[in-house]
């Protein structure tokens, strides 16, 4: 298993591209399972992720075609309808294979993704949701097993505004018969990604990016070709890099429109950001100044930038408190971070940190993607040597995290152990 080691202290001074959205990706790949046209995809970032999603395609004899950023899906039969726990259980992701296969092949069955570091995330508003449309859900061997007709549209009321829920219900309601309506549906960039990929195949699709979201069923979906956006919450994870080390980082690509609630934080922490020649400028002078966040779904303050945040304000001037609501359990990189001297206590959902001069190197361990990206920014930060195993989670989400840091500056090195 590869370990990462990181000589903390150097500024971060250069340009980063930013790559593909992960979340983006992996529903455009499963919903390139709507049609028996092929898909075009292009700005695929090279991910573990985007990986596990091309076995579990061409495991249900699907043809899928990289090279480079480009990537071409073709599902001219759905023959196989089974997601197996052994992808599932590396990737929840997989789950966003069962709207598409109900929609086309009427029949899912996916292992049940069952609990991961960041809390025990059930899919009953999936399954709920596949049973207002008229799907017929049993729970077996470990296995959901989804059989319909053809979907009928209808009106779903999220009690919680699912990200991968709103965008599982969005590829079934596609060939659904008659309109259905998602009220309370995530308004996530890559929830509306999805929408406007599927507009392009051909479906209709209205209310993208509100809280209400109109899907008129059509017969059929055609290919398509479409290009998937920038990441955010690696443009995020870079933004906070160039603070942390109080360097100056144009990231190429990155979409303001995006990541207000983390610029606006960022900035209220001392850090200077702006809009530079399609990308974001980040540069920090002063000292960091402690802010105070709460995680909510889109726009508000992401959780997937938490972690990050929380490294940022181990090094700040003051105490800042944040709060995760969205996910129960997603304070793993605590532990890590205290093990480099940070002073972090947590009470229920919120962590209270005490920020410090510098936090020390030290051995630490990945537990998900992106507490393992607070690590290895917390690493660039330190005094000393940061050496972090289990960077497969790394891997997940972050194209050549390693090579990206190591040209702006950093001295990070990725060793096989
Ligand atoms: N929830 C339920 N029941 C459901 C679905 C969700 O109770 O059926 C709860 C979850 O347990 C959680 C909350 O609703 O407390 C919100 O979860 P959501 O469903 O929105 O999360 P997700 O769709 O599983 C996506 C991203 C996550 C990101 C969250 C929140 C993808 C593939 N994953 O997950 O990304 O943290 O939305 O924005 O899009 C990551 O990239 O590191 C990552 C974890």
């Amino acid at each position: 298993m590869d370990k990462m080691i990181i000589q903390g202290g150097e500024r971060l001074i250069g340009e980063i591209q930013i790559g593909g959205a992960k979340n983006a990706a992996l529903p455009l790949f499963m919903a390139s399972l709507l049609t028996e046209e092929p898909v075009h995809l292009h700005n695929v970032p090279a991910l573990r992720d985007v990986d596990t999603v091309e076995k579990l395609l061409t495991n249900m004899d699907i043809t899928v075609k990289r090279g480079g950023r480009d990537a071409e899906v073709q599902a001219k039969a759905l023959d196989t309808i089974e997601a197996p726990y052994d992808l599932v259980r590396t990737m929840r992701a997989s789950v966003l294979v069962m709207g598409p296969l109900l929609a086309r092949a009427h029949e899912a069955k996916v292992s049940l993704p069952g609990g991961c570091a960041i809390g025990t995330r059930p899919i009953n508003l999936h399954l709920d949701g596949f049973a207002a449309l008229g799907a017929e859900i049993d729970l077996e061997h470990g296995y959901v097993h989804a059989r319909a007709g053809k979907l009928r549209g209808t009106t779903i009321d999220l009690p919680i505004p699912t990200v991968t829920g709103t965008e599982n219900l969005m590829m079934a309601a596609a060939l659904a018969e008659g309109v259905t309506v998602i009220e309370n549906a995530a308004r996530e960039p890559e929830v509306v990604e999805l929408g406007n990929f599927i507009n392009q195949m051909g479906g209709r699709i209205s209310g993208l990016g509100t809280k209400t979201l109109i899907i008129e069923g059509v017969n059929a979906l055609h290919g398509a070709e479409y290009t998937i956006m920038p990441d955010r919450v690696e443009a995020a994870t870079y933004m906070v890099a160039a603070g942390m080390t109080r360097g100056n980082l144009l990231l190429k690509g990155a979409r303001p429109e995006h990541l207000k609630a983390v610029i606006d934080k960022l900035m209220e922490a001392g850090m200077e950001i702006k809009a530079e020649n399609g990308g974001l400028r980040c540069l920090l002078i002063g000292p960091i100044k402690s802010v105070d966040a709460k995680t909510l779904p889109y726009p508000g303050f992401p959780t997937d930038v938490q972690a990050q945040l929380m490294a940022m304000m181990s090094f700040a001037n003051g105490l800042s408190v944040i709060s995760e609501s969205v996910f129960e359990n997603r304070f793993m990189h605590v532990s890590e971070l205290k093990r480099m001297g940070a002073d972090i206590q947590v009470e229920g959902h919120s962590a209270i940190i005490r920020g410090k001069e510098s936090l020390s190197g030290a051995p630490v361990m990945a537990t998900d993607l992106r507490a393992s990206a607070s690590l290895v920014l917390a690493g660039l930060a330190a005094h000393g040597t940061t050496e972090i195993s289990r960077i497969y989670h790394l891997d997940r989400g972050y194209e050549r995290m390693d090579e990206k840091l190591r040209a702006v500056g950093a001295k990070i090195e990725r060793v096989k152990s």
